[in-house]
């Protein structure tokens, strides 16, 4: 790997064959496996084997703009695509009714995708909306901002905040990251030009894969800008 004799996103020979062209036992071959794939030199998928981790290319994330992950993806010229997690309408959690203005007798829209830019797991991102925003989930295709934008209920405003997180279990192996990577937990509230809030997500991004950019200025010299 580190010679460059198998590169990023190959796939590994068998333990077999490793285990025959080193001269060593298969047990000492899994051993060594499981090691890079904590490290995160080799990535494991479940059904189709152990490959070497992809290169990452860090993606620049500007913060002063409401963009879409499939607006943000086709810009940089890449594929955006997602693995459903969920999607369907529940009772909202004590967190949903309180952001989105909803009574416990009201349902929630859920949409839970693994988000995916050409062949590389980049966040994972669970929407929480309003029935009324979003009465059939299923109508989610591939952007749910373009969902949105059909019934004229795309966000025009969004708050965002970021706070770091290590990453475990289920959500570490769906992004393919070692247990305990540092990553980044983003929760976006958006508002409709009616003060309402259309969304309410809760996302963890790869602390591998992003930058995020925020331009300062000097406060009062162009407070729009600065707020924006
Ligand atoms: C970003 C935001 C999410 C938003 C999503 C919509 O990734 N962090 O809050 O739901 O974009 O993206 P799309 O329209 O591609 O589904």
């Amino acid at each position: 790997m580190r010679h460059g004799v198998i590169g990023p996103g190959d796939a590994l020979p068998s333990e077999r064959d490793i285990a025959l062209k080193a001269d060593v036992s298969r047990v000492t071959v899994r051993k060594a496996v499981q090691d890079l794939v904590k490290s995160g030199l080799l990535v494991q998928r479940h059904g189709s084997g152990t490959f070497v981790a992809p290169r990452r290319e860090r993606v620049e994330q500007s913060l002063s703009r409401l963009t879409s992950f499939t607006d943000d993806m086709a810009r940089r010229g890449m594929t955006a695509s997602s693995v459903w997690l969920d999607k369907g309408i529940y009772p909202p959690s004590p967190d949903e009714m309180m952001v989105l203005g909803l009574s416990a007798k009201e349902m929630v829209a859920r949409v839970s995708r693994l988000r995916i830019a050409n062949d590389t797991p980049m966040a994972i991102e669970r929407a929480s909306l309003s029935v009324a925003a979003l009465p059939d989930p299923g109508s989610v295709v591939s952007s749910l901002y373009a969902t949105l934008e059909e019934t004229g209920n795309r966000p025009i405003r969004a708050v965002q905040r970021i706070s770091a997180v290590n990453l475990a279990g289920a959500d570490a192996r769906l992004l393919e990251v070692p247990d305990g990577s540092a990553c980044l937990h983003i929760e976006r509230i958006s508002y409709l030009a009616s003060g309402k809030v259309i969304e309410f997500t809760r996302s963890i991004y790869r602390g591998d894969a992003y930058d995020f950019v925020a331009e300062l200025r000097l406060s009062g010299q162009d407070k729009d800008s600065a707020e924006a």
